[in-house]
């Protein structure tokens, strides 16, 4: 199983460095193009092999594509981050031509390949991604609801003093402060739910917060954040790396599911080794509705900046 992260940043970095220990790849093939960047940072990680007892073999490239040829998976993260203040979407005049050049040069060389989109704004680069590669949609994933539902069960198991692991919760919708769709009336603490434990007017406060989560983060450290963002990818990547038939929120080309076309989005889909397995249709309230629909209005506005 072989793995390239395009983007030796923080996220990039974490994500390969979370796939290492889940040992469950052969080889990592880290690359960007700043000179000898990938190279450090794939040699720092793979002194930490004998201390965190993983085989996987890491490599570093500056910008040498022919290192990534035969990935199974290819994770986009390359582009700039936001700074505090700023919209996801306000990064798309400089994110696209990169998400554009970069996933050219991977399927060149990785024809088969799926591809993972992290750079924001992630919806609308991976809309990019499917316009611009000839893969077929099941192949193009956009990470955004899965790091966005982690943030969703911090908030619940803050809000209800629960351990994490009791928590269940999915987030849909756009990767967006304002076009999240946290599943609410879905959400549970160990299979009650989380209605039974946390007032409505609480419960609102949690959804406002995790759809700031990004923001949040981004103002106390100055840049977004890296450590749950790669997590969270990897968590993606082991899914189609083992086949698991996982159910993660995940950006999808759209083709009628949930009443929405030609855009990507957060819906829930089953991650295995095609990909994309299945869109799962999962029943939203109405309020749920109007805001998936409203968000996804968003989406197609970002999508119109475009220039394919
Ligand atoms: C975040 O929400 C970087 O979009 C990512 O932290």
């Amino acid at each position: 199983m072989k793995v390239t992260v395009v983007g030796a940043g923080a996220v990039g970095a974490s994500c390969a460095e979370y796939i290492a220990i889940k040992n469950f790849a052969s080889e990592v093939v880290i690359l960007d193009i700043k000179e000898g960047y990938a190279e450090g940072k794939a040699m720092d990680l793979m002194q930490c092999a004998s201390l965190n007892g993983f085989d996987t073999k890491i490599v570093g490239s500056t910008n040498d594509y022919s290192k990534t040829a035969g990935s199974d998976i290819c994770v986009i993260t390359s582009g700039i981050p936001r700074k505090p203040g700023m919209t996801r979407e306000e990064l798309i005049g400089i994110n696209a031509g990169i998400v554009k050049t970069v996933s050219a040069s991977l399927v060149e060389h990785s024809p088969n390949t799926i591809i993972i989109v992290v750079s924001n704004p992630m919806d609308t680069m991976t809309y990019l991604v499917h316009k611009t590669t000839d893969l077929p949609k099941h192949k193009i994933i956009g990470m955004g609801g899965a790091l966005d539902s982690a943030r969703f069960k911090y908030r619940l198991a803050e809000a209800m003093d629960a351990p994490i692991s009791d928590i269940d919760g999915m987030v849909i919708g756009g990767h967006s402060d304002k076009g999240m769709v946290p599943l609410t009336s879905h959400a549970t603490r160990n299979s009650i739910k989380v209605s039974e434990f946390i007032s409505e007017e609480r419960l609102d406060q949690v959804k406002e917060d995790t759809k700031v989560g990004g923001a949040t983060l981004t103002k106390l450290l100055g840049t977004s954040a890296w450590y749950a963002p790669g997590a969270a990818v990897s968590a993606l990547v082991q899914a189609i790396a083992c086949d698991q038939k996982k159910m993660f929120p995940c950006s999808a080309l759209l083709e009628g599911e949930y009443g929405l076309r030609d855009l990507c989005i957060g819906v829930p889909v089953l991650l295995g080794r095609n990909g994309i397995e299945k869109i799962v249709d999962v029943p939203l309230s109405d309020a749920e509705k109007a805001h998936l629909a409203e968000s996804a209005e968003g989406v197609k506005k970002t999508n119109g900046l475009l220039e394919i």
